[in-house]
């Protein structure tokens, strides 16, 4: 089986910190996240895995991931030079799928349990597709499932009013080559995408088998600064790490390499600290943060936030909360500031309040 990452779309709703580089490269917990859907593919045994690269600095992506051989794995990169939809998308992987089954995961979901069961029980049955299916309190926000009376998957409909059931289509897609041409029969929506949600209920309506897995365990789809921050909390609440008990590091704290918490400052876990990092003079950093490699916190307290890499936050007296510092951005205060901040700010930022 191969395996497909999208790493396109817009990313709209994680301005500005999509304005330079593409969402699934923002990391979480220090780590890129679809390097969490790499690893995933990686883990169930997909080593060949095509990465389709939107508009938005595509150059990163190739640049971070090279040729996989680094994650133990080989790379293809497809270019989709507009955000014309998921399905679309996925059509451009029909030369590197050629005959074989594949597995299509979104780029920025996250799935706790991994898929290396759900890929077992595709390879060896001879459904046409599989889906994975959660159950959610916001169904109307996603593409949703409907049963007949004895359990059986009949539809599936994308962003429904009045949703069929509660039970939504999670990021990750177990296909074969029979999607292609239903993708190559879809009309664009309303929003004038190509819906993958579209063309699984296609290939249903013309007979094809299409099985599903509830999925057992967390599931996060992360396309806005909320979701990232949710995602951030439930990975540095997992995460190995020895329990701390000192004076300046307590809590499920992992330090990286060469990081620096400074005499006066305080890091209580869960918390990661990257590379390098300087929490100095004052700082504290609070429960669920993530402070990436070469970052930069003097003076100010920090919780529940990401600050991303080479970031300098140098607030004396201040406490942010629920932000995320884009790379290479500065934040500082001259005088006095405001107790409470919550800053959603973009790469090489600079804020002097
Ligand atoms: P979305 O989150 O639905 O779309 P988006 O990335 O454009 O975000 P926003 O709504 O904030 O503007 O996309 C879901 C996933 O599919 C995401 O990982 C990006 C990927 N994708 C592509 O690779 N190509 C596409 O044409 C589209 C629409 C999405």
């Amino acid at each position: 089986m191969k395996g497909v990452i999208l790493h396109g779309g817009s990313g709209t709703r994680l301005r500005p910190l999509t304005h330079t580089g593409p969402k699934q490269l923002i990391k979480i917990a220090n780590k890129p996240m679809s390097q969490y859907a790499l690893e995933d593919l990686v883990s169930a045994g997909i080593t060949d895995i095509a990465i389709v690269l939107g508009d938005v600095h595509p150059e990163r992506v190739r640049e971070y991931y090279g040729d996989g051989s680094r994650f133990g794995c080989r790379i293809t990169y497809i270019e989709q030079e507009r955000p014309l939809g998921i399905a679309h998308a996925i059509s451009l992987a029909r030369d590197f799928v050629g005959d074989d089954k594949f597995v299509v995961y979104l780029g920025d979901n996250i799935l706790e349990g991994g898929i290396a069961e759900y890929a077992r029980k595709f390879e060896e049955g001879d459904a046409d597709a599989m889906v994975l299916l959660a159950e959610s309190d916001h169904p109307r926000d996603f593409g949703v499932a409907e049963f007949d009376g004895s359990g059986r998957l009949v539809g599936l409909v994308e962003k429904p009013r009045v949703p069929p059931s509660n039970y939504v289509l999670v990021g990750i897609y177990f296909l074969t080559p029979s999607i292609f041409g239903e993708i190559a029969r879809l009309k664009p929506s309303w929003r004038g995408e190509l819906e993958i949600t579209d063309a699984l209920r296609d290939l249903l309506r013309d007979g094809g088998r299409v099985g599903h897995a509830f999925v057992r365990g967390w599931w996060k789809d992360t396309g806005t600064p909320e979701d990232l921050l949710l995602a951030n909390q439930r990975i540095l609440d997992r995460m190995e790490a020895d329990f701390l008990d000192g004076r300046s590091v307590s809590g499920r704290v992992r330090l990286g390499k060469g990081a620096v918490v400074e005499e006066g400052a305080r890091v209580v876990g869960p918390a990661v600290i990257g590379d390098g990092a300087v929490i100095g003079d004052g700082a504290f950093v609070g429960p669920y943060t993530s402070v990436a490699d070469g970052a930069v916190i003097r003076g100010a307290e920090v919780e529940n936030s990401i600050i991303l890499d080479g970031a300098v936050l140098e607030l004396r007296g201040a406490r942010v909360v629920d932000s995320i510092i884009g790379a290479g951005s500065r934040v500082r205060a001259g005088g006095s500031v405001p107790r409470g901040i919550r800053l959603i700010l973009g790469e090489n930022s600079r804020i002097e309040l």
